[in-house]
């Protein structure tokens, strides 16, 4: 089912936008060469106990894990885009780290994803980054009233497919409200025109994700990591976006 949320409660939605886009902000400072990604998962652990905030990830279990996740980020190193269950390892000079967050402040949720180079970039992997932060610009250019969801995927695409990249539809974007994940689903390709029609007050999650050489993904033995099937690199990029009748509004916009 699809929300429509007031313009109060898309006020009521911010604080918890501005926390997770704080989170990544100090995480992404705190990627870095030497830095253990459990060191990372407990930094926004305790973020998120003195803000009195409620993670999205701890207990989660959908039908695409296959445990309760048990950690407060995902973090995805190199050939790892998604899902990444962190674990007990040391940032190496040129990673390629996806982290994703989602978090519940006052009961209204935020997601958001950002990749970054941790050290000295190889070949490619900034650019791959840019890919998904240009398809993610261009997702939420077409976030407005009018449009439809079709929309959005088609401006996600046309960046990928620009940039020679193929794209895997079965992982995307969502509805996001009181909880993480609900409808409608917002695939990175689509057709314009189609799909619900975007009016002011749905509120979504718009996450562009690519691999360097393949759509196809592989689950590792922890039951949660998505990696390439072909060993190539991935970059995602999301914001939560709220649509109102002045434009997309990126709840969780870092400065
Ligand atoms: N936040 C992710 C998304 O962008 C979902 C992570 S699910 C988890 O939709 F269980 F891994 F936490
Ligand atoms: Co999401």
């Amino acid at each position: 089912m699809i929300e429509l949320r007031t313009p109060v409660e898309i006020e009521q939605m911010r604080p918890a936008g501005r926390f997770v886009a704080e989170v990544l902000t100090r995480l992404r400072e705190a990627a870095d060469v030497g830095v253990n990604l459990l060191e990372l998962d407990a930094l926004a652990h305790r973020m998120i106990r003195e803000r009195g905030a409620e993670s999205c990830y701890i207990d989660y279990h959908p039908s695409f894990g296959a445990r309760p996740f048990g950690y407060v980020l995902c973090t995805s190193v190199n050939d790892a885009v998604l899902h990444g269950l962190p674990h007990d390892y040391v940032l190496q000079d040129g990673d390629l780290l996806s982290v994703d967050f989602a978090a519940s402040v006052d009961g209204w949720v935020s997601d958001s994803a950002l990749s970054v180079v941790v050290g000295t970039p190889r070949d490619g992997d900034l650019e791959l980054i840019a890919v998904a932060e240009q398809a993610l610009e261009a997702g939420i250019g077409a976030a407005v009233p009018g449009n439809r969801i079709g929309d959005i995927s088609a401006a996600i695409a046309a960046v990928a497919h620009g940039a020679g990249l193929s794209i895997n539809t079965e992982f995307g974007g969502h509805g996001v409200g009181r909880t993480m994940h609900g409808d409608p689903h917002v695939a990175n390709d689509g057709r314009p025109g189609r799909g619900y029609p975007l009016k002011p007050g749905l509120v979504i999650a718009i996450e562009p994700w690519f691999l360097a050489a393949t759509d196809e993904l592989r689950m590792d033995p922890d039951g949660w990591t998505l990696r390439s099937a072909d060993g190539s690199r991935g970059a995602h990029a999301e914001h939560t976006v709220a649509i109102t009748a002045d434009g997309p509004l990126v709840l969780t916009a870092r400065d």
